[in-house]
């Protein structure tokens, strides 16, 4: 037999073994009956539902007490020796209020209510408030809530595993946000630690 025919006959699939590309349209109708049922909602179990609900609201009430903590230190820190570290402060407020933001959309997608009761948020939050009015006390404040933010997301994650990916992936987004804040806060002490102590030695 001719060597190049052999070849080019060999190479050819046996179409008896090729499985077809397709939709599994059963799963597709199913997708379409429960979003016309439910919106733009999408409800876990129901047997998870409370849990979850409970954990992302005291993950608000958190997130609402970090933003006013770094909130409160950036106008108490505009009159010391570091207006960049204010500012700083001022950023991870904003972004502290961004995520309680994006936890109240996720309660309420989930069916539920986002709790902003003042009466009650010290008592739901993970991390604490903090009243310093020295700098270097400031973030050694925010770092120990930003570490505690950490342990909670991470837990949470955990919790929530497959159950709810949407969740799942909120959490983890917010997550590396609360590490990015931590490694800052780290290096502006560092960087008070360089200097010789007093205020007046922070370079940023
Ligand atoms: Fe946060
Ligand atoms: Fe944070």
């Amino acid at each position: 037999m001719n060597e190049t025919l052999d070849i080019a006959h060999t190479s050819v699939p046996a179409p008896a073994t090729r499985e077809p590309l397709q939709l599994d349209l059963d799963a597709v109708e199913s997708a379409r009956r429960g979003a016309a049922v439910t919106g733009v909602q999408s409800p876990l179990p129901g047997t998870w539902q409370s849990d979850v609900l409970l954990l992302l609201n005291d993950a608000l009430a958190t997130e609402v007490v970090c933003g006013l903590r770094y909130r409160r230190h950036h106008f108490t820190a505009q009159g010391l020796a570091s207006p960049k570290i204010a500012e700083e402060f001022l950023a991870h407020a904003n972004e502290e209020s961004a995520h309680a933001d994006r936890l109240a959309q996720r309660i309420v997608q989930l069916g539920g209510k986002p709790d902003f009761s003042p009466h009650t948020l010290m008592l739901r939050s993970h991390a604490g408030y903090d009243e310093s009015v020295e700098l270097r006390a400031m973030i050694k404040a925010n770092l120990v809530a930003e570490r505690v933010a950490i342990e909670c997301y991470g837990q949470m994650i955990l919790l929530v595993g497959d159950k709810d990916s949407t969740t799942r992936r909120l959490l983890e987004d917010i997550l590396s946000d609360e590490q990015v804040h931590a490694e800052e806060l780290k290096d502006w002490l560092g960087d008070q630690e360089q200097g010789d102590g007093t205020e007046a030695s922070w370079r940023l």
